[in-house]
């Protein structure tokens, strides 16, 4: 299948971070996997508010969000896609702090904390109902992106500003890993189809080299980070299930949640490990870094498909059912 890689060079430059998400076909890939895994009062509700606009699946409702951060009503939602972590993996230190990057509160982290409970707030209107579906699309959007560690990364603007080639094509770093490796994959495995490669990890994670893994992947174990932005911090080990739940607790108040700040600094250790680990000039596409890359990419979308989907699951069965 063709498609049109956009060698953005005068676009890379003029933009920020927010310029790029995980391209449509890594967000499909999230949500599609999630699908498969979501448990009855979870898998209702999506197919309820989803409707037939999306087909009732977040797959094709995953893309909402990235789709209308530049449109003039929803410009204010850029920053939620990302957090900026100002270190220096260059250097080989690679770390998140949400007191350091998320100080302002608006970030991916806190984006994520507040569609969780308009999500889960049955005493909205029917309209703000309505409204909160559409924030639900963005909350897969949020634990989509926070799986891809450049946008858990602040040097040069998210790697934006790094000139890189993918499949001899000019192109940024950003990009490469947002959309390039992706799709010279999908291409050269999956016939260019998202569902053949979501299909792919979801066996992968039901009977495959995945399925060990899944447990760790529902355990957020904790942070050093200092408790002053969490009143919750000393159980070991951290779930999802209690993540999710303590926040939603109703005697609580604001329980800041765990799992995200956790799940980024794991994406962002890649950064370190991989993503800056090409030589000038290199080919991000094809031969070592390329062969390095994509085990990365496959196992970031399969892990936070996943976690998408017991996240949903915690919320409306109570239970990650996983
Ligand atoms: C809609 O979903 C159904 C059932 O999951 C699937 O068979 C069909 O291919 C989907 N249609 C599109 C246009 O993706
Ligand atoms: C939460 O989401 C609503 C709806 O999008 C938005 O109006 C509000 O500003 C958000 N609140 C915070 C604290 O981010």
């Amino acid at each position: 299948m063709a498609r049109i890689i956009v060698a953005g060079l005068a676009v890379a430059a003029a933009c920020t971070q927010t310029a790029f998400a995980w391209g449509n076909l890594g967000h499909q890939t999230v949500g599609y996997v999630a699908q498969a895994f979501l448990a009855p009062n979870a898998l209702d509700f999506v197919q309820t508010s989803l409707g037939s606009t999306y087909n009732e699946s977040l797959g094709p409702a995953a893309t909402w969000a990235d789709s209308v951060k530049y449109t003039p009503g929803y410009t204010w939602s850029k920053p939620l896609h990302f957090v900026d972590a100002e270190d220096s993996p260059l250097s080989g230190s690679c770390s998140v702090s949400e007191t350091r990057d998320c100080g302002d509160g608006d970030c991916i982290l806190s984006a994520i904390a507040n569609y969780t409970t308009r999500i889960a707030k049955t005493s909205l209107s029917k309209a703000q109902r309505q409204e909160a579906l559409k924030f639900l699309a963005c909350l897969l959007q949020f634990l989509g992106d926070i799986g891809q560690p450049l946008h858990v990364e602040a040097y040069e603007v998210g790697g934006n500003d790094i000139d890189a080639v993918c499949g001899g094509k000019s192109t940024n770093l950003h990009s490469a890993w947002d959309t390039g490796i992706l799709e010279t994959n999908l291409d050269a495995t999956y016939d260019g189809e998202v569902s053949n490669y979501a299909a792919a990890l979801i066996k992968r994670i039901k009977t495959g080299t995945y399925k060990s893994l899944t447990d760790d992947w529902l355990e957020c174990s904790s942070t050093t980070e200092p408790a002053s932005r969490r009143r919750f911090f000393s159980h070991v080990p951290y779930t999802v299930d209690r993540d999710v739940s303590r926040f939603l607790d109703k005697r609580a108040t604001i329980t800041p949640l765990e799992c995200p700040l956790v799940w980024a600094k794991e994406s962002n250790a890649y950064c370190c490990s991989t993503v800056f680990t090409y030589s000038s000039g290199q080919d991000l596409c094809t031969g070592t870094y390329y062969n390095k890359a994509v085990p990365v990419i496959d196992l970031q979308l399969a892990k936070q498909g996943y976690r998408l989907a017991a996240w949903l699951n915690v919320i409306f069965d109570g239970d990650t059912n996983l």
